[in-house]
């Protein structure tokens, strides 16, 4: 069980959030940066959630709601503190917070060769699509 507090991200936590997911090993993406952290709390302050212990960031979790459905990205914990269900209490309150917001489905993305990431969504009730494939386009500034 773990002995995180999950709580949303303020702007403040930005910085800190782009070193866990560094520290995490943490897929880069496009989206790695001050401004676009920053831009997501603000369009919506509960997405952004944080995991702490002892006051400081252990584990963070993207919960977005566009609407239509809840989308999970980033979710990463510190390799010192893995296996403790810091994880499994991030994606519990991000589930709770995308019900209250209006989701009744919820998706994301994981990387095929990180393999204790589909071994992690499928612990917490997850399934697999195998009938669907993802598209990105970057956009030009
Ligand atoms: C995947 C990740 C987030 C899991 O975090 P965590 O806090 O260690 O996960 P939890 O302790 O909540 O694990 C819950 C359950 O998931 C499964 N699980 C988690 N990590 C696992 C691993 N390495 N191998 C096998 N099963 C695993 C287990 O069933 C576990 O329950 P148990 O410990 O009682 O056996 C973490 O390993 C991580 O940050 N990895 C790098 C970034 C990443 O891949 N993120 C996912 C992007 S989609």
């Amino acid at each position: 069980m773990s002995r995180a507090l999950v709580r949303p991200a303020a702007p403040e936590d930005a910085q800190a959030i782009l070193e866990l997911w560094r520290l995490a090993g943490a897929f880069p993406t496009r989206t790695d940066d001050e401004e676009s952290v920053c831009s997501l709390i603000a369009h919506d302050p509960e997405a952004v959630l944080v995991a702490e212990e002892e006051g400081e960031p252990v584990g963070t979790l993207v919960a977005a709601f566009d609407g239509w459905r809840g989308t999970l990205f980033r979710l990463a914990v510190l390799p010192t503190h893995r296996r403790r269900g810091v994880a499994r209490a991030l994606v519990a309150k991000g589930e709770r917070s995308l019900r209250e917001r209006g989701a009744i489905r919820v998706n994301l993305y994981a990387i095929r060769a990180e393999t204790e990431a589909l071994e992690f969504w499928s612990a917490v009730g997850y399934a697999r699509d195998e009938w669907t494939c993802r598209f990105v386009k970057n956009l030009e500034p």
